[in-house]
Formats: structure tokens, sequence, C-alpha cells
């Protein structure tokens, strides 16, 4: 049966899925289509149970190069659709999937009608600061997640949102994350910028004051030191394939819940870690593999995992675990890489196994 319009309409109780799917496909036939609805009812009776606040409810229309499911008629799905720009998200519209195409642009208002979308992802895409035009990712003051990896950023963009629980950046060009562009987010929890090319300077004030920052991830870039500022709320620290010489006394201090600390692939020698550095009770897992020290830092009496692998370090000090060694007062280590250094089994004192009790997996 078809309607003037060559709509199918279906008399089976699966018709208002049917209706919605239907109006996905001619999004913006939507009103006609629901004032049609409500006139054919009016005449007839379908025996189903019709909810007319369902109907009118006012459900998001769908831009004509994506799709915009049924079932989760807040979400657009344009990804993988050789798009070259990103394309008008319509009213009512929340969550933004541009992934895996050849964007390069963002023009002017393709965000006006979805101040409130929560989140956009546009991983793998070419998208440069330049071609972001002003006034459109800025507008999105209630997203919570942005992705934006595998790009061609040189500066990452954020908008003020206070709402932001995380943002990716993987895999672009990022030089310059400026101070203050994330004040204000309260709500933070994770930052990943891996694989760019961001030094020390060009990240300086980036994290200050912020509140619930769990994650930072800044392998792969250009620095020459641990970010400076950090907020006391950070539980992970990943910077390893930088090129980090020296750690400064009490950074640790300043992070009094920070358990996972990795600087694996730079260039820390004895000389740039100042004694006591690691000494702090928060810290669990402890990665300085691929570094030039000559002796194993001294750590904190929590460290459960610590990885020392390619080093220099030609001596084991016993005391760098445990400072009194007795059958009551052992290290936590339980993994131990001490592997490609220039340590044998027998350079173990005989302590070793005292005070590290708990360490089976132990290479050297
Ligand atoms: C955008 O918003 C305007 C103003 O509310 C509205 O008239 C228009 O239909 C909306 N367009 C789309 C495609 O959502
Ligand atoms: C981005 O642009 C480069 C050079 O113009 C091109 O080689 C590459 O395929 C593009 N990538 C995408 C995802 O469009
Ligand atoms: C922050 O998160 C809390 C808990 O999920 C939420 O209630 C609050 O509205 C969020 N803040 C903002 C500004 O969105
Ligand atoms: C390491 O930290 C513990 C606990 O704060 C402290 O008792 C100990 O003296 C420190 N070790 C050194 C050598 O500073």
């Amino acid at each position: 049966m078809k309607d003037k319009n060559g709509f199918k309409r279906h008399k089976d109780r699966g018709s208002k899925v049917k209706l919605i799917q239907i109006s996905a496909m001619f999004p913006f036939r939507l009103p006609l289509l629901a004032a049609l609805l409500g006139v054919v009812l009016s005449q007839y009776d379908y025996g189903y149970d019709y909810n007319p606040a369902e109907v009118r409810a006012p459900t998001p229309r769908c831009s004509d190069e994506c799709e915009c499911p049924s079932n989760f008629p807040t979400a657009m799905y344009c990804d993988h659709r050789d798009l070259k720009a990103v394309p008008f998200v319509p009213t009512g519209i929340k969550y933004v999937y541009l992934q895996n195409n050849h964007i390069t642009e963002i023009k002017s208002g393709v965000f006006d009608n979805v101040t409130d979308l929560r989140w956009l992802i546009l991983d793998n895409n070419n998208l440069t600061n330049g071609k972001i035009e002003k006034g459109t990712i800025d507008k999105l003051t209630k997203l919570e997640k942005l992705h934006i990896n595998f790009n061609m950023l040189s500066e990452a963009v954020v908008p003020k949102s206070s709402a932001m629980e995380e943002i990716k950046m993987i895999g672009n060009k990022i030089t310059k994350f400026p101070a203050g562009l994330l004040s204000g987010m309260d709500n933070l929890t994770a930052v990943h910028l891996l694989k760019n090319q961001l030094t020390s300077d060009g990240l300086s004030g980036a994290f200050k004051g912020l509140k619930s920052l769990m994650l930072l991830d800044v392998s792969e870039n250009k620095l020459k030191k641990l970010p400076a500022g950090m907020p006391s709320s950070l539980m992970m620290l990943y910077a390893d394939h930088n090129d980090i010489e020296s750690i400064s006394a009490g950074y640790l201090q300043k992070l009094p819940t920070l358990q996972y600390l990795r600087i694996s692939h730079n260039k820390l020698q004895d000389s740039g870690v100042p004694a006591g550095v690691f000494n702090v009770s928060s810290l669990v897992e402890l990665d300085l593999s691929y570094n030039k020290l000559t002796s194993i830092p001294e750590i904190g009496e929590n460290l459960e995992h610590l990885y020392l692998q390619v080093n220099d370090i030609s001596k084991f000090d016993v005391s760098s675990f445990c400072k009194v060694v007795s059958p009551v007062s052992y290290s936590k280590i339980r993994d131990l890489r001490l592997d490609g250094n220039n340590l044998t089994p027998q350079s173990l004192p005989l302590e070793a196994s005292q005070c590290l009790p708990l360490a089976t997996d132990l290479e050297i």
C-alpha cells in the first residue's frame, strides 16, 4: 500500500519503526510525513498503540551523505565516504563520525545547528589548521569527546567546552599546545598526543589547573623534559620515545597519585636523575628502558614493575630496592627487567633474593 507521495504504509505493529527509517532516507520530508500520518490516523483505526507524542517528537534529520540509524537517531555516520569537507550537521545530532575520509577543511556554519554536539570523530583525514574556519569547532561548547587522530594539524584545536572528557590528537604535526586552551575543563580525564612534534616549550602551561586529568600520553614527540605544571590528579604519564635528558628534582612529589610513569627510549643519564626523584610511594610501574643509565635509581616502596632493560647498568645495588634487608622488610617488585645491560646473573649479590622475594619475573 502506498500513499500519494509513494511512501509505503504498513498496517502491522512495526510501522512506526519503518516510517522512521523512511524518514531517514528522505530527511527533509519528515514534517510532511508526520503531518500525513496524523491525518491518516485520524481517519482510520490501524489497531496499534499510537502515541502522538512519540510521532511528533523532533526526530533529527540527516545529511544526505551520511546515515543516521533509526535505533540511534542522534548519531550521524559519515565515515569511509570519500568526503572532502565536513557536511552540515542537522539539528538534533549529538554524535558525528567522520573518520576515514579525505576531509581537508571545515567550512563555516557546519556546526551552527548543533552547538550541543557531544562527540566529534575526525580520525584519518587531512585537516590542517588553516582550513578550519574560525567559529566552527569553537562553537561546540558541550563537546565531551574530540578525536582528530592522524590528520595534519600543526597546533591543537579544542573548543572551550567545560563538558570535555577526552581529547585525542595522535599522529598529527602538532608543535604547539597553547597554554590555557584547556582551562576550565574540570571533567577532562584523558589527553592523547602521541606521535606529534611537541617540544617542552610548545606544551608549557597546557595542563595547568585541570582537576580531573588522569592520563597524558606525549610519547613520540620532541620533549627534552617531562611536561611541567601537571595537575596533581595525574595517574598515568607516558613520555616514551622523546629526547628527555633529565628530570627535575621533586617532579614526582608534585604528583601524589601518579602510578604509571613511562620514559623509555629517551636520553636519561645518571646525571639527569636527581637522587630520590623516583622515591615516591604512589608509583606502581616505572619504565626507564632504552636510556643511558649506569646505575639503578632508588625507587619507592610500592613499585611492582621496573623496566631498566637496554641501559648501561653495570652494578646491582640492593640498596636501590631495600634500605634494610630482612625477612620482614623486602621490596614489592614483581617484574624487573635488566637485560641488555652490563650485568650477569653473577652480578647479583646474595641479599638480592631476600630483598626481592616477589620478583618472579627477573630478567638479566
Ligand atoms: C537549522 O536550524 C534552523 C533554525 O532553527 C532550522 O530552521 C533549520 O531547519 C535547521 N536545519 C537543519 C538541516 O537542521
Ligand atoms: C592527505 O594528503 C596527502 C597529500 O596531499 C595524500 O597523499 C594523502 O593520501 C591524503 N590522505 C587522506 C586520508 O586523504
Ligand atoms: C562533569 O561530569 C559530571 C559527572 O559525570 C556531570 O554531572 C557534570 O555535568 C559534568 N560537567 C559538565 C560541565 O558537563
Ligand atoms: C625514600 O622515601 C622514603 C619514604 O618517604 C624515606 O623514608 C627514605 O628516606 C627515602 N630515601 C632516601 C634515600 O631519601
